[in-house]
């Protein structure tokens, strides 16, 4: 036991990070199944669906699972309605104000943790009143902040202002990268790549493919300007450095990015036009696995490098 396994009622500190357009009820079932806590990805549903990814979700576990809100995204107040409704017991928020949702939620009950990517927005969260903290470095795949703070310095600088449960998030993706991360002062770890590449992941096989091609230096942060993003650099990345290089507006990079560039990259496999959110991580990510194999793969070399760490004396 510790105070994340404590704090959800699960076996492992493994969370599942949300993903748009990858985490449907298929992959937060199967995660939650196999001893971590499952999300389920609001910021790519319409209401409705959520409402149907939420109740298939109950019936495909029986383990507590979750749903990630990014507060960036539309119909917020309806989303959050359903969860309500639906008898949501855990929710995750992202991207936006943790005081504008968090004591709403507690009201009803709920466990709430916000994902922030600063010691700064940490403390401002604690102070809002969520239960715990995911701490996501610059090495994270989807959006980021614009410091570019690595896991390897934020974890321990969260971790010195923090008194709640912390969760690190953003390159971890084994069981040695979630033994360092706790050895940092986390409590638990949140891994988004690593499972957006299993087969219960409900992205498009040739993103998934395109995961494990995926090699140091082939992603970067970028559209700072608006959302920063990690992306891989396909044709839509390219397309949009060179705009870079002309000194473009805001206006100009929203009329490049376009709509649904997301859902076109990672859910109908557009590798050319879509957007590809993933991870640094993704260069050691080999193989596309069930989620009950990635859990055991990484609780066995967990257990295995704690060993190795206890044995190496000098
Ligand atoms: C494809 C993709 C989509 C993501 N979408 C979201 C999202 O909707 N909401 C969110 O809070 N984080 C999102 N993230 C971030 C993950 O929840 C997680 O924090 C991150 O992937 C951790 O870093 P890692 O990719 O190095 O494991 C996304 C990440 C990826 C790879």
């Amino acid at each position: 036991m510790n105070r994340i396994t404590q704090l959800f009622d699960i076996q492992y500190p493994i969370v599942q990070g949300g993903m748009i357009w990858n985490s449907g009820y298929k992959l937060a079932s199967a995660v939650s199944n196999a001893g971590g806590l499952g999300l389920i990805g609001a910021g790519s549903m319409y209401p409705d669906v959520l409402r149907e990814h939420i109740q298939k979700c109950k019936k495909a576990t029986n383990k507590p699972f979750g749903v990630n809100v990014p507060m960036l995204y539309p119909n917020i107040e309806e989303i959050m309605q359903i969860i309500i409704d639906e008898d949501v017991k855990i929710v995750f928020t992202s991207a936006g104000n943790p005081k504008t949702w968090t004591s709403f939620l507690k009201e009803k009950g709920i466990t709430v943790v916000h994902v922030v990517s600063s010691s700064k927005f940490a403390l401002k969260a604690q102070e809002a009143g969520v239960d715990a903290i995911v701490a996501e470095g610059f090495e994270a795949g989807g959006h980021n902040g614009r410091e570019e703070t690595t896991t390897l310095t934020l974890i321990p600088m969260v971790k010195e202002q923090l008194t709640i449960p912390l969760i690190a998030a953003g390159g971890i993706a084994t069981g040695r990268g979630m033994l360092a991360a706790m050895v940092l002062g986390a409590d638990g770890v949140q891994m988004g790549s690593r499972f957006a590449a299993s087969t219960e992941s409900s992205a498009h096989d040739n993103f998934k493919k395109t995961i494990l091609e995926t090699k140091e230096g082939d992603t970067m942060l970028t559209l700072k300007e608006l959302a920063p993003v990690r992306l891989i650099k396909n044709k839509f990345f390219n397309d949009l450095q060179e705009l870079y290089s002309k000194c473009p507006s805001v206006d100009d990079l929203k009329s490049h990015l376009g709509r649904a560039r997301a859902k076109k990259g990672m859910f109908e496999g557009d590798l050319n036009e879509g957007e590809l959110e993933i991870g640094q991580i993704a260069g050691i990510i080999h193989e596309i696995l069930p989620v009950e194999v990635i859990i055991d793969e990484i609780i066995k070399e967990f257990t295995m490098a704690k060993q190795e760490i206890q044995n190496n004396t000098f």
